[in-house]
């Protein structure tokens, strides 16, 4: 049964919202020019959308222009090869976003001829695609009146009614949207109010510290803000701790190639490549026997810095040798991973490296 929730009051505010605010966005638009603002196409809309997800607009820019280039239709897309595809998106993070553009990609061209459907739901049915993206593909690509609800729509809503709903839940999200629903603009102006919300989010109505409200143009309209509460709102329930995990890590050189592994095709950083470890910290002892029992025999081993990775719902905790293998190292029968040597400036130019690997691949 969905969570039950309680509703605000006063939310007759959001009639009033959408002319203060398109008015602020027209007149700010010229400083916030992306390049996906200025050719509007559904592919273009959806692909900035994956990319923004989890990524600020600015260090989204240089991998959406390069992407296209090297991938300008959904068809080509539904037709790259996967090692290219994770490569365009090395550096980006959460590469499953990348695996379900693909996969959506595929979807259209066999559903859809070649073309996003100009339809919410469709667009929701789409892998990777959930609420929040399909709004923002509806209204922006295809001028349809469906709200976008992210972490900037939340906040500004919930301290616009000073309405103490925990944010995270997605009884939150969804009554926010079917409150705002009815508010909404068709046409150009559609995308453009969740683009204002978007805007108004990221340079007045702020996450972390105290909003801008002197220049905010729904302050006449926030009770938060008539209330001096802004800092109240969003009110979020604490999340889960992040899972800790230890990890020994294994830069193996043979020659001059370095072992890979290819990592399982479901679950974190499914199917990407990275450097063989196993769990724990192990020292150098403990290295040097755990590898000689997996049948690699060792000519040189040493320590490497230590490094952390967060993801969002585990960390990493890394310990990390380099070690050298005897000559004969590859001779071994039946190893119990399966590894791949490759040549460092072909890891380099051809291989994805999760950046939680980053921190320890040679430099080329
Ligand atoms: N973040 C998510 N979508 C965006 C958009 N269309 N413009 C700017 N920032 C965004």
């Amino acid at each position: 049964m969905p969570a039950k929730i309680s509703l605000p009051d006063h939310t007759s505010i959001l009639k009033d919202v959408a002319t203060p605010l398109l008015r602020w966005y027209h007149a700010q638009e010229t400083e916030r020019q992306l390049p996906w603002r200025e050719d509007p196409s559904p592919y273009h809309v959806w692909l900035s959308e994956i990319m923004l997800q989890q990524t600020r607009a600015a260090a989204v820019i240089p991998y959406y222009e390069n992407f296209l280039h090297e991938l300008p239709t959904v068809h080509d897309l539904a037709h790259c090869d996967d090692d290219r595809l994770m490569k365009l998106w090395q550096g980006l993070g959460y590469y499953s976003r990348a695996r379900n553009l693909k996969k959506a990609a595929q979807v259209i061209v066999t559903d859809y001829g070649g073309e996003l459907p100009a339809d919410y739901k469709a667009l929701r049915a789409l892998p990777g695609i959930g609420d929040y993206t399909a709004g923002a593909i509806a209204s922006i690509a295809f001028g349809l009146p469906t709200p976008a609800v992210d972490g900037n729509v939340l906040r500004t809503v919930t301290r616009l009614l000073a309405w103490p709903a925990d944010v995270l839940a997605a009884s939150t999200k969804r009554a926010t949207f079917e409150l705002l629903a009815p508010h909404y603009p068709a046409g150009h102006e559609a995308g453009a109010l969740n683009q204002a919300f978007m805007d108004l989010g990221a340079t007045v109505c702020l996450p972390h510290g105290a909003p801008h409200c002197a220049r905010c143009p729904l302050a006449r309209l926030c009770l938060a803000h008539a209330e001096s509460c802004e800092l109240v709102f969003p009110h979020k329930k604490a999340k889960k701790a992040r899972r800790q995990e230890k990890l020994t890590v294994f830069i193996l050189h043979q020659g001059n190639a370095i072992a890979l592994h290819r990592r399982p095709d479901t679950g974190l950083l499914a199917g990407l490549w990275e450097f063989p470890h196993t769990t724990g910290h192990l020292s150098q002892a403990a290295a040097r026997q755990f590898l000689e029992t997996h049948g690699l025999p060792i000519a040189r081993l040493q320590s490497l810095p230590a490094a952390r990775h967060i993801f969002s719902h585990i960390e990493w905790h890394m310990h990390a040798y380099e070690v050298w293998l005897a000559d004969d190292a590859l001779q071994i029968a039946d190893p119990p991973v399966t590894l791949r040597w490759v040549p460092l400036a072909e890891i380099h130019q051809n291989y994805s490296i999760p950046s939680a690997f980053q921190y320890f691949l040679p430099h080329g």
